[in-house]
């Protein structure tokens, strides 16, 4: 049976949201954020260890109590784009699996991601071959802007999804996609389309957010709070 390990690249400053600080230290409901990126990971069985990526210059992770985290090692190996992140990660957590050990992928900005979503994609993807992600069907009529405030066309939203994380694929496989496609890469899938496979897409949930602008922070204490 193939092992399972999360990894998070938590290596980000933040920019968007404008904190002054690493979005992934923000407060929410006494715990830095990507406590409860890690929480999820903790506390599933079906994963054997976690690892987290800082940027070498942290200087706000030893601030705060992990004692509770059994599974986890951290690498403070960040690079300039998360896509490096994630590589520098794969290369420094080799030792501990094999190639064909899987390997979940996911924001430390993704505080929300909740036991049966994990199932699910664990569930759809353990069997497949090339891996897979949790991502959303889009709902809305897109528009493409023309310049800032004004709508030049309506894109057709058949066939669309919203990628999420956790992206799952084996070590071996992602290590080798991320390595060729190179440092700007939004996402692990990006990499394996550009290798020519076709991850699958698992269906997620509207509350498996990213936290990226102030108001998004506010929504994952609500849902967090809810589930607490
Ligand atoms: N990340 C990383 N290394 C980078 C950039 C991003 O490990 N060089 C991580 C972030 O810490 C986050 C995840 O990748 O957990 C998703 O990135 P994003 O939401 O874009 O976070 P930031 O890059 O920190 O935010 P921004 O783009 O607004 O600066
Ligand atoms: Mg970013």
């Amino acid at each position: 049976m193939m092992k399972r390990f999360a990894l998070l690249p938590a290596a980000g400053v933040g920019a968007r949201m404008g904190a002054g600080h690493p979005k992934q230290y923000l407060d929410i409901l006494g715990r830095p954020m990507i406590w409860h990126a890690l929480d999820a990971f903790q506390r599933h069985a079906g994963i054997a260890g976690m690892h987290v990526v800082l940027s070498a210059e942290d200087g706000w992770w030893n601030a705060y109590d992990w004692s509770g985290f059994d599974k986890l090692k951290v690498w403070r190996v960040g690079g300039a784009s998360r896509a490096q992140s994630v590589l520098n990660g794969l290369a420094a957590m080799a030792d501990e699996l094999s190639a064909d050990d899987w390997v979940l992928v996911h924001d430390a900005a993704r505080p929300c991601l909740s036991q049966d979503l994990l199932d699910k994609l664990i569930g759809e993807v353990d069997d497949d071959a090339v891996g897979g992600i949790l991502a959303m069907p889009v709902a809305d009529t897109l528009k493409r802007a023309a310049d800032a405030a004004r709508i030049a066309e309506t894109v057709p939203r058949a066939g669309l999804w919203a990628a999420q994380t956790p992206q799952m694929f084996r070590h071996g496989l992602l290590r080798a996609a991320l390595e060729r496609a190179g440092p700007e890469v939004t996402d692990e899938a990006s990499a394996l389309e550009l290798a020519g496979y076709a991850p699958r897409l698992v269906e997620s949930d509207t509350a498996n957010l990213k936290v990226t602008y102030p108001r998004d922070l506010e929504l994952a204490r609500l849902l967090l709070a809810a589930s607490a």
